[in-house]
């Protein structure tokens, strides 16, 4: 469906895509995600036609639309800064691409309506104007201006950034449920992984303009690439070499990095570890820990984290099977 062939792309004094080759099937939600200035935000423009790429190709459907200007891709973008119009209401906002395009009156009414019921907005919305929405109600707004031209595909960059994180959560469940009733393919921009996680059927890390993996949310977090991936999704310790001498099992001449809920708290025979911060997450606490000098983190249910205080002498284990080594660094 979208493919880019060895696309880069040089700004004046920098290179912001070192030839990235990806794919994206027919229907999917594909997410872009990296630390920001890491490429995300010009790979998406340069999809949707608004940068010109220095070298390499990008393809729609089979077609090779390098050289296609931006409105004759059949893409939908939705930038971070919703950049609607605020002299206007929400239909006129929504209507204007339709306007544009000098499609009839009545039939634009219609395609209004249809897409503000889906993108969740009610009738007597669509009269007000767009500067006494919240946030959120505006972010609708963005969606629907996109989605109301039909696009083949959709570009999402950081839609949800500038919203409070419940309102996050509850639109980004609004997302993917409009995704999968549109069957339209999507490309998402994020810097959140909680959020790439929770949405994706494919996400694409990048790390300093380069493909770092790419892959389900579950192989990106169970079975990272690198150690770059292990620590940018999710939450990660890499081991030092006193920590990797007191915990069992650990020989070898990898890096080891380990994720929080696979180390064990009061384990027989453990590591001996001091509980550093103690951190409430509502299902889990994370428990900040020293192990032979330096930092080890654990998720464990809270439930279990209920009888410890700050200094508590614990003992550690892992859970040896569940690490992740990755070539060594030194
Ligand atoms: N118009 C531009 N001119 C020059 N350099 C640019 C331009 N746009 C982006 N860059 C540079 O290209 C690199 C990638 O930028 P990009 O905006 O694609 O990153 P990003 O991953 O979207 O970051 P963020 O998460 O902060 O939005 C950065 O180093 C940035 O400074
Ligand atoms: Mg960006």
């Amino acid at each position: 469906m979208i493919r880019f062939d060895a696309l880069r792309v040089a700004y004046d004094d920098s290179v912001a895509l070192h030839g990235l080759d990806l794919e994206v099937a027919e229907g999917e939600f594909f997410t872009l995600l990296g630390p920001s200035g890491c490429g995300k935000t010009t790979a998406l423009r340069a999809l949707a036609g608004f940068v010109q790429p220095t070298s390499g190709r990008v393809h729609v459907d089979g077609r090779d639309v390098t050289d296609v200007p931006s409105e004759r891709r059949g893409v939908g973008m939705v930038f971070q800064s919703y950049a609607l119009f605020p002299s206007m209401t929400v239909a006129e906002n929504i209507a204007f691409g339709l306007s544009v395009q000098r499609v009839a009156k009545a039939e634009q009414r219609e395609r209004v309506d249809r897409v503000a019921d889906q993108v969740g907005l009610r009738p007597e919305q669509l009269r007000r104007g767009v500067a006494e929405l919240s946030g959120g109600q505006q972010q609708r707004v963005a969606i629907a201006r996109a989605l109301v031209l039909r696009p083949r595909i959709l570009l999402l960059d950081e839609p949800l950034s500038n919203l409070d994180a419940k309102l996050r959560v509850q639109l980004r469940g609004e997302l993917q449920r409009l995704q999968r009733e549109v069957g339209i393919t999507t490309v998402y921009v994020t810097h959140d992984q909680e959020e790439a996680l929770a949405l994706s059927d494919r996400i694409a890390v990048l790390s300093e303009g380069r493909l770092a993996q790419v892959g389900t949310p579950r192989e990106v977090y169970e079975q990272p690439a690198s150690a770059q991936v292990c620590d940018f999704v999710g939450e990660a310790t890499r081991l030092t070499d006193a920590q990797r001498s007191v915990l069992a099992g650990l020989d070898g001449e990898e890096d080891v990095w380990v994720r929080p809920e696979h180390v064990r708290l009061a384990v027989d025979g453990g590591a001996a570890a001091v509980v550093r911060t103690l951190a409430y997450r509502g299902p889990s606490t994370l428990v900040g820990l020293e192990l032979a000098g330096d930092p080890l983190l654990a998720a464990v249910p809270s439930a279990s984290a209920a009888g410890l205080s700050l200094g508590d002498p614990v003992a550690v284990g892992l859970d040896a099977d569940r690490v992740h080594r990755f070539g060594a660094a030194r």
